[in-house]
């Protein structure tokens, strides 16, 4: 039974890397902002304007209850999600983890290319987003630090790697 779950900070390349790995296990591929997109017909966006960060934590909690638990299965969580409740232990128990690792400054190009619409970076400033991830990940490293794997994927920018990076977490789960 396969069952993976991708952690990291937004823009470090969970659903890029997660669909190419679950595409290659021959796994349906899940990400948990899509899956409370789909369940409750609210955009992420949305569901932060209407019940503020709290609500969403609240609610991504009790989806993540529900998704982690399908057997075979890629799921890439959102960049918060290891970092409330007891949530990260709870797919160590679970599931084979693992961390994508990034230079702040790879994140932060990868977030001002990115076109979705991320409340939590909403209007930044180049400057006022450089400082937002240098200091949110201070905080969230020791969450995402918990996960079973790491793989850093500052050097990621091409399919080539998108592939290599298939291929070192297949070899690092041996699977
Ligand atoms: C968040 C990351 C987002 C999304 C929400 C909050 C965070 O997911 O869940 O905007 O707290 O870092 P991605 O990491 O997929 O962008």
């Amino acid at each position: 039974m396969v069952r993976i779950i991708l952690v990291g900070f937004m823009g470090s390349g969970k659903t890029t890397v997660g669909k190419a790995l679950a595409a290659s296990l021959g796994v349906p591929f899940y990400d948990l902002d899509w899956y409370i997109t789909e369940r409750y017909h609210r955009t992420v966006k949305q569901i932060f304007d209407e019940r503020g960060e709290e609500g969403f934590r609240d609610l991504e909690q009790r989806m993540l209850h529900e998704v982690a638990e399908f057997e075979n299965i890629v799921l890439s969580c959102g960049g918060g999600t290891p970092c409330f409740f007891d949530n990260m232990d709870y797919m160590n128990s679970l599931a084979d983890t693992v961390y994508l690792k990034a230079e702040p400054e790879v994140l932060a190009m990868h977030l001002r290319m990115g076109k979705g619409v991320r409340p939590l970076i909403l209007g930044k400033t180049p400057e006022e987003l450089d400082a937002y991830i240098r200091e949110a990940l201070v905080e969230r490293e020791p969450f995402y630090s918990k996960a079973k794997y790491t793989l850093d994927v500052s050097l990621l920018e091409n399919f080539t790697k998108i592939q290599e990076s298939v291929r070192l977490i297949r070899e690092q789960i041996n699977i």
